[in-house]
């Protein structure tokens, strides 16, 4: 289903959501339906995902489309994207956000959680990523927007399942960057530290450790503009990883974090 919105916008932005539901990814559409932007949708709750795309054409988005879709089933995104892409009318901003934090204690007991979790954070997007980098190469233009997390920065034992998957997807975005900025494509690797949304919920962590979700989106979508390579948000999480970086190992090994 799509809209038509008579507010202009000369020059709409034609961006693809994958995890749409995500509550991060939900506070960047609401900001780039706003402003009149295009957006294609995609999800895997039908509910959430119909409501998300919702609010953005009540918000005055250019166009809204979607497709229900488990990015876990790696075989479909070939097709998937080439859909999405077609639909919008071509290509500006990919911008991956699923992601799940998956239970920790359970993944140290059971590789299948291990490998659920792995497969979600790393090999999902990977293939997202090696269909998106050879069609925006191809064209010269584009920006990859990649959700991964400052979890990723060092192994920790409360979430270091998680935190390895990220850490592996962040290199392969780096690398990724490496390769196709030269063609002409924006590839960025976006490292939130505590965000309120549905993921930390249950974390138990102080309201005052998280960031707010509106804020953390402003700043992403700004960055998202300007094409910057590497994005912490809120900015302090490099200087207080920079900072847990440097920890010698031989103390860092004990303390609980
Ligand atoms: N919140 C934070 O503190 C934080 C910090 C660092 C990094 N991040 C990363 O930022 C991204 C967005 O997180 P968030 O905070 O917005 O969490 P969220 O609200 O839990 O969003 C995660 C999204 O990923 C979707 N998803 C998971 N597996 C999927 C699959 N197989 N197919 C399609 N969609 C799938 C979820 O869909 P369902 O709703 O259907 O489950 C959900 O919409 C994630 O990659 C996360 O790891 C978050």
């Amino acid at each position: 289903m799509s809209t038509t919105n008579p507010i202009v916008n000369p020059n709409p932005k034609r961006i693809l959501v994958l995890g749409a539901t995500s509550g991060i990814a939900e506070a960047c559409i609401r900001i780039w339906a706003a402003r009149g932007d295009s957006l294609f949708l995609v999800g895997r709750n039908p509910d959430r995902l119909a409501a998300v795309a919702a609010d953005a054409r009540t918000r005055g988005a250019a166009f809204v489309d979607t497709t229900v879709a488990n990015l876990d089933d790696t075989a479909t995104h070939p097709e998937l994207l080439a859909h999405a892409i077609n639909a919008l009318g071509g290509l500006d901003i990919a911008y991956l956000a699923l992601g799940v934090l998956g239970e920790q204690p359970k993944a140290e007991k059971s590789f299948a959680e291990a490998a659920q979790i792995i497969h979600t954070n790393y090999t999902a997007p990977v293939s997202l990523l090696t269909w998106l980098a050879n069609y925006t190469a191809q064209r010269h233009s584009g920006t990859l927007a990649v959700l991964t997390s400052v979890a990723g920065e060092r192994g920790r034992k409360s979430n270091y399942v998680y935190g390895s998957s990220k850490a592996a997807l962040s290199v392969f975005v780096d690398g990724l960057r490496n390769r196709i900025d030269r063609e002409g494509v924006r590839v960025m690797t976006i490292k939130p530290g505590p965000v309120k949304t549905a993921m930390t919920e249950g974390m138990g962590l102080k309201a005052s450790m998280l960031a707010d979700v509106d804020v953390v989106a402003q700043t992403l979508v700004k960055a998202i503009d300007k094409g910057t390579d590497i994005v912490y948000v809120p900015w302090k999480w490099e200087i207080i990883m920079g900072i847990i970086k440097l920890i010698p190992e031989r103390l860092f090994k004990k303390m609980n974090l």
